[in-house]
């Protein structure tokens, strides 16, 4: 038996792992750090994805990239079929133009609605997916027929886009309206199969609910509750999270340069 689900589990900032790290310090110097580097002992798998067996390799990979951020996907057919199913293999490109990927695989005789949908130029929206429809979302990759709507068993409501026919998701408290940029066949070079499409989608309109948006504009995670992807049907939700601001080197180069001289100093006594 599993335990319930934690409503009280919430996010907040935390200092980082180890606030007094410093420039080329190894991570043996805090116990978090040793207790990692124990883990070792156990030795490594080593996988060559050529010969490993390919519900294995899916298996290991979608375990080990984790976690994943879920792209909703609302199209709408020729025939106007709307379709709605969440897909993992998806990232943010570039905000410039803003640009999203998503990764679909394709069975042996056909490809997934969403991939046809898009590819008949009807636009699509990438919704996120917060923790109080996670149910409604997991219930969108039913593998149901062609002509079938997921919209009507999800529970969930359409709201029309402003630029693209496919309709959002009202629920989704950021979601964005999307053209097809471009799409690439992955094509395995030893069998020639195009086993997956990689769609690259232009966003054109974001939808983003007031009431998780902080004072600056940003999306507040403590407000958002994502739903990210795991391996093996799992889903995560945020635990706590940190901030660490990016090194610039203008600043931290004085830091950095005397910091690796005490360590090669150290090194040579
Ligand atoms: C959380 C989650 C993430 C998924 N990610 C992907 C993915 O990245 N690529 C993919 O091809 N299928 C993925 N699937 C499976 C699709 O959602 C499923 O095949 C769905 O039926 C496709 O719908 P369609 O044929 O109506 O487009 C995922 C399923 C779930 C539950």
């Amino acid at each position: 038996m599993l335990p319930l689900y934690n409503h009280d589990a919430g996010f907040k900032f935390t200092e980082s792992p180890n606030p007094h790290w410093k420039y080329g310090e190894s991570i043996d110097v805090t116990l978090l750090g040793q207790e990692w580097a124990e883990g070792e002992q156990k030795g490594w798998k080593h996988v060559d994805p050529a010969t490993e067996n390919p519900t294995a390799l899916y298996q290991l990979m979608t375990s080990g990239i984790v976690p994943r951020p879920i792209a909703f996907v609302s199209t709408i057919s020729h025939d106007g079929v709307e379709n709605l199913a969440p897909f993992s293999w998806f990232n943010m490109v570039t905000h410039d133009p803003p640009t999203i990927s998503i990764s679909c695989s394709n069975g042996p005789e056909r490809m997934k609605d969403t991939t046809n949908n898009i590819k008949s130029g009807n636009g699509f929206t990438v919704n996120i997916i917060s923790v109080p429809f996670a149910e409604q979302a997991n219930v969108c990759s039913i593998n149901a027929p062609d002509n079938f709507s997921e919209w009507a068993v999800s529970g969930l409501t359409k709201e029309p886009s402003l630029h693209v026919k496919a309709a959002r998701v009202k629920e989704s408290a950021f979601s964005m309206e999307c053209e097809l940029f471009q799409m690439v066949d992955i094509v395995n070079p030893v069998t020639q199969i195009a086993t997956t499409t990689l769609i690259l989608g232009l966003v054109k309109h974001i939808h983003v609910r007031n009431d998780v948006l902080t004072e600056r504009g940003t999306v507040d995670p403590t407000k958002f509750k994502p739903l990210g992807r795991l391996g093996a049907n799992g889903y995560s939700t945020l635990g706590d999270g940190f901030r660490l601001p990016r090194p610039a080197w203008k600043t931290e180069q004085k830091d950095v340069e005397e910091a690796l001289k005490e360590k090669a100093d150290v090194k040579a006594t």
